[in-house]
This record gives C-alpha cells, sequence and structure tokens, in this order.
C-alpha cells in the first residue's frame, strides 16, 4: 500500500491524488482521500479502482489544505469500497490511512465492540482507528502514542481529527515513512515520488519514530516520546525520472534505459589497471574481504534470481562458497552464521519486509549484512552494514527490468574484486572488465531490433503454459524470464534447469506448451542442445535465445532469436533483455495492464 498526507497552501485533494498516482505502483485495488471541507468537517472519498476512478468521485471544490490517502494492496478483508481507506471511527472524527498488517486486531476489535466501538469493515485497519478515538483526550499526538503502544505488527499512518485543523500525524513500524520539508507546506508519504515535484528535502523515519506535520512544520519524537532533531536528506532523483517520456508503459521505458542503468552500476567501479573492482560502499577493509569465506545472498522475486547469478558467479569465479535463498524462508528457518560469512540483502526498492527482516534476523545472530539497493535512504539501505547502490533511477513498472541488470551488474563488479584478491590472474581480470564494460551497447544492439521479438511475441502470446529453460549461469535467467511473463501476460510459465526437465517438466510438453531454451556458447551448450532435442522429440514447440551465427540451434528450433555474442559468464545480461520484451509485447498483445498487473504490487511491505 501506498500512504500521503498533506498540510499547505495548495488544494489538498489535487496534491492527494497526483501524490497517489504517483505512489499507485504500490498497490492499486482501491483508493481513498480524507480532505477538509469548506464547512470545517473532514470529507471521506474512496473507492475500489484506480487512482482515476477516486478522482472521478471527488468534487471539484474539495479545496481543503490538509489531508491523508491510501492506495490499498488488500491484506485483510476484499477489495470493496467499504474496505478502502481511508477509515473512521463511529463518530468520525479520527480518520487514518494505513500501511502494513495489525497482528492482534482481532482482540482489539473485540475489546472495542464490547465498549460500544461500532465497525463498518474487514481491515484491521479500522481498529486503529477506533483505538484513537478510544483514547483521544485532546491530543491527537498522545493518542496515537498510546494507541501504536497496543499494536502488534507493522504500521505506516497518517491520521488526522477534525478537532485539529491543519495537522497530520504519522508513525511508523516496519512499513516505510517519508516526511518532505517544503517552504510554508508539509508532506508525508510512503517513500518520495509524490514529494518530488513540490520539494526535494525529506526526513526518514525510523521504526518507533512518530512526527506530526502543519504547514509551518514538523515535529519528530521516538519512542520513548523525547522529541528528536532529524537530519534533513536532499533526494537525488528528478521529477522527470519518473514520467513516461512517450513511452506507452514504463516498463517499455525502463526496459530502453538499461544501456544507461547499467552504465551508471558499474562506472566507476572498475579498475582497468589493477583489473579489479571497486566498491566503496562496502564498509570491509582489504583484510576483511579477505576473511569472507562464505557468502549468502537474500532476496524475493526479482532481486532473488540476481542474487541466484550473483551466486553462481562467486562460487565458480571468486571460488568461494556462495547460495541465494528466499528472504521469506531465512528468516524463520534458524540459519547458521559463521564468522566468515557475508550477506547481501538485494531489494530494488530496499522496503520489502521479508527481506528486511531477514537482515534484522541475521544480523541479531552476528551476520554482517550488506545492502544493494536501488533507493537510496531506504529502510535496507539504513539498517545494512554498508552496501552498494545500484543507482538505477526510479523504477516504476511493477514488473522490475532495469533493476535485475543493475543488481547483477553489482554482483560482477563484486566478483571481480573478491577473485582477484584470490585465484584470478591481471589477465583474466582484464578479460573479465572488458568484457563487463562492453555490455550496454550490446544491450544497446538488442533493444534497436525489437521487431522480430515483438513478432515471436504474437504468435505465442495465446499459449497458456510455457518452460523457460537454461543451465548454468542462464538457469537463474530462465527463472526471471518465467516470473516476467507470469507478472504480466498471466500466461502460466515455468522456470526450470534444462537438465531438469527429464525428471518432471517434460511430462507437460506437447503441441500446446512450448519451451523457450536460452543457449548460451558455453560448455554447457551440448547438453541445452540435448534437451532441445528431447522436447522436439516429444512434438513440444521450441523457442531458442541463441548466439549469433548459431546454425545448430537455429536449425532444431521452431523460431528462434539471436543476440551477440559475449564472455561465457557474461550472458545473463543479454539473455534476460529478450526474455522481458518477449513477456512486454505478449502482455500487449494480450491487452493486458503492463505496468499495473492484477494482484501485485512493486513494494510488499507486509510479510
Ligand atoms: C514484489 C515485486 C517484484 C519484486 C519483489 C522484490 O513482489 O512485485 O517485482 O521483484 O517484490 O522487491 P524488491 O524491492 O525487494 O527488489
Amino acid at each position: 500500500c501506498g500512504i500521503i498526507g498533506y498540510c499547505g497552501p495548495r488544494p489538498a485533494a489535487e496534491v492527494l491524488l497526483d501524490g497517489l498516482k504517483r505512489l499507485e505502483y504500490r498497490g492499486y485495488d482501491s483508493a481513498g482521500i480524507c480532505v477538509d471541507g469548506e464547512d470545517g468537517g473532514l470529507h471521506t472519498y474512496k473507492r475500489t479502482g484506480k487512482i482515476a476512478d477516486l478522482r472521478a468521485i471527488v468534487p471539484d471544490d474539495a479545496a481543503g489544505g490538509w489531508g491523508i490517502g491510501h492506495t490499498r494492496w488488500a491484506t485483510h478483508g476484499e477489495v470493496n469500497d467499504i474496505n478502502a481507506h481511508p477509515h473512521s471511527d463511529d463518530t468520525g472524527k479520527v480518520t487514518l490511512v494505513h500501511n502494513g498488517i495489525i497482528e492482534n486486531y482481532i482482540p482489539l476489535k473485540e475489546r472495542l465492540i464490547a465498549d460500544g466501538h461500532r465497525f463498518v469493515s474487514d481491515t484491521d485497519s479500522e481498529v486503529i482507528a477506533h483505538l484513537i478515538a478510544d483514547l483521544y483526550q485532546g491530543d491527537l499526538e498522545k493518542a496515537v502514542r498510546e494507541a501504536i503502544f497496543l499494536l502488534k505488527g507493522t504500521y505506516g499512518i497518517a491520521v488526522v481529527h477534525a478537532d485539529e485543523p491543519g495537522k497530520v500525524v504519522g508513525a511508523r513500524n516496519g512499513s516505510p515513512l517519508v516526511v518532505g520539508v517544503g517552504e510554508g507546506e508539509m508532506f508525508l508519504a510512503s517513500d518520495v515520488t509524490p514529494m518530488l515535484a513540490y520539494t526535494k528535502q525529506v526526513i526518514y523515519l525510523n521504526d518507533g519514530e512518530m512526527v506530526s506535520i502543519t504547514r509551518d512544520g514538523h515535529v519528530t519524537s521516538d519512542s520513548s516520546e523525547r522529541r528528536i532533531t532529524k537530519e534533513v536528506h536532499e533526494i537525488g532523483w528528478e521529477l522527470e525520472q519518473i514520467e513516461k517520456h512517450g513511452f506507452p508503459f514504463f516498463m517499455e521505458k525502463e526496459i530502453h534505459e538499461q544501456p544507461a542503468s547499467v552504465e551508471r552500476a558499474i562506472s566507476g567501479r572498475i579498475n582497468l589497471d589493477g583489473a579489479t573492482g571497486h566498491l566503496g560502499g562496502l564498509n570491509m577493509s582489504a583484510r576483511d574481504l579477505l576473511g569472507v569465506d562464505n557468502v549468502g545472498i537474500v532476496a524475493a522475486g526479482t532481486s532473488y534470481y540476481a542474487g541466484m547469478v550473483g551466486a553462481y558467479l562467486l562460487e565458480s569465479v571468486a571460488r568461494i562458497k556462495s547460495s541465494a535463498e528466499l528472504s521469506s524462508e531465512v528468516r524463520y528457518k534458524n540459519p547458521i552464521v559463521t564468522p566468515g560469512s557475508l550477506y547481501f540483502a538485494v531489494s530494488q526498492s530496499g522496503e520489502t519486509i521479508d527481506t528486511l527482516y531477514a537482515l534484522r534476523e541475521l544480523q541479531r545472530k552476528g551476520g554482517k549484512v550488506l545492502g544493494v539497493c536501488n533507493v537510496v535512504g531506504s529502510t535496507i539501505a539504513r539498517e545494512s552494514d554498508g552496501g552498494v547502490y545500484i543507482h538505477s533511477g526510479p523504477e516504476i513498472a511493477v514488473a522490475s527490468t532495469k533493476a535485475f541488470t543493475s543488481q547483477i551488474s553489482v554482483f560482477y563488479i563484486f566478483t571481480l574484486l573478491m577473485a582477484r584478491m584470490r585465484h584470478m590472474s591481471w589477465e583474466a581480470g582484464i578479460d573479465f572488465a572488458k568484457a563487463l564494460k562492453h555490455i550496454p551497447s550490446q544491450i544497446e544492439t538488442i533493444l534497436g531490433q525489437t521487431e522480430p521479438i515483438r513478432r515471436l511475441a504474437k504468435k505465442y502470446a495465446r499459449y497458456q503454459n510455457f518452460l523457460f529453460l537454461g543451465r548454468g549461469i542462464n538457469y537463474p535467467v530462465a527463472m526471471e524470464g518465467a516470473l516476467k511473463l507470469k507478472e504480466i501476460s498471466y500466461i502460466h510459465a515455468e522456470g526450470y534447469s534444462a537438465a531438469e526437465i527429464k525428471h518432471g517438466p517434460i511430462a507437460l510438453i506437447n503441441e500446446q506448451t512450448p519451451s523457450l531454451f536460452l543457449v548460451s556458447d558455453d560448455s554447457l551448450r551440448e547438453k541445452v542442445i540435448t534437451s532441445m532435442k528431447e522436447v522436439k522429440a516429444r512434438r513440444g514447440r521450441v523457442i531458442a535465445v541463441a548466439v549469433e551465427g548459431d546454425e545448430e540451434v537455429a536449425d532444431i528450433a521452431d523460431d528462434y532469436l539471436y543476440i551477440p555474442h559475449t564472455e561465457e559468464l557474461m550472458y545473463p545480461f543479454l539473455m534476460v533483455v529478450p526474455l522481458q520484451l518477449f513477456a512486454y509485447y505478449c502482455a500487449l498483445e494480450l491487452g493486458r495492464n503492463v505496468d499495473q498487473p492484477r494482484n501485485l504490487a512493486k513494494s510488499v511491505t507486509v510479510e
């Protein structure tokens, strides 16, 4: 979910609706705002659907100077108008928006009902409004503080009270909240994107902290009610980076940004003289790095597949035992942390709660965790013990593309650094670095020839099941390709190691289930070709992404796409781009809403 609050001279409804549009990628089941009206009362407008649908029910003269808003990704309670936020207590005086999950809402609700409160929604969030109203004695901050003391779970909230006009109170625990400091106006939101049009000065709240904003300023306090002065940061993003610039969808724009975003992820980080990598933010000496004998990468979704590429590289090239694991699973498996272990928490948003919780659990066990994040100032970036920003610029489309290629860029650099400290010769380091430096222009080449990919998508978009198959370092890329296709086109796709199909998935093969093979010209090529033949022998259709000039593969496959040649381990960059485009064009062909696929959200801040 995304939340927002505003106090200032502008028409609040406009600021909130525009801001929610920016936050919509965090959830888009339903949305709502609450603003003060001419009559001095609070007015809530909310409904299922997108922000555009909400805009249609907000009257033009809803021109208050303060208010709150929400865009929802449902957790408790189905998607309907009543469950949409904001929520109020039964007097209608306390109104709030909430991002997170309140785990103990049932006993709280029962107690409040026994005290005479009447609930209208099925949400956990409504409980907080009633609780605050119950505790309110003329001081909203105090009531909010007492209420959150009783909550178990995660929350980022923004609260208003009809008797305290011009004020929005925010609190966070586990769900992000950023304060925007303008001139004569103040903002509160789940991330910086809704504020970019107005201010670049922001304050990041930590868990347990609260803020109260009015148009004239803000007051922040910590969990022991002490007033604190928080550092004001300058946002590095520009407003124009969150515009579409003529592309029909953000996803297409972001795919096309990859030559530049990969360039940014590696620039200044390769030392060609020394044939090594340089990552300033690790907070580790060369001696510390030399002591690392085990790397664990934790992440979710696309970031997890990037982590799998990273683990493969580190183990095969730097010769360090490495693995990638789903952050949601690591947290609960009582992981073993050894003195030589080093961890990476990979997260585009830096807010994914599964990954944040895994980071905290590893730290509690004495683990050193580095963040690989895109969003500067995000919770994971701040809580990690050091790390690397991928500098992709804002990624708005729910399906992640440019973040993946930048995340793996960081692992290529880190691998070069670690390998050169161990077994890699200067010559081998130079070859690795040069191949990496060449990648942005090779991605550019692929992006310059999208027509064959579009044709392929036209031909295959109506198949209902796909297998994506690769081996070695391309195996996680096959998984990522399958994920892209399911996420935005809703075509069922499975990513597998090509070797593994004979252990089960081959049972699915028939004329209606195409297999997309990733065939690079490496030591596993022959084995991938064998798998292709096994599929062909069972009348399966084969699509291949192969290296330019590979006629053998072109002959076997029903359809093929060529990519440029690179070094054996660099193929993930060049393999993933056609898969992103394939998924994109299939989704277009099927008329899907590419940037906002059903049921998904970009930044999942609940467990
Ligand atoms: C969500 C998104 C995915 C993303 C995953 C991890 O599920 O829909 O696209 O890969 O979260 O996000 P993160 O911000 O941690 O990389």
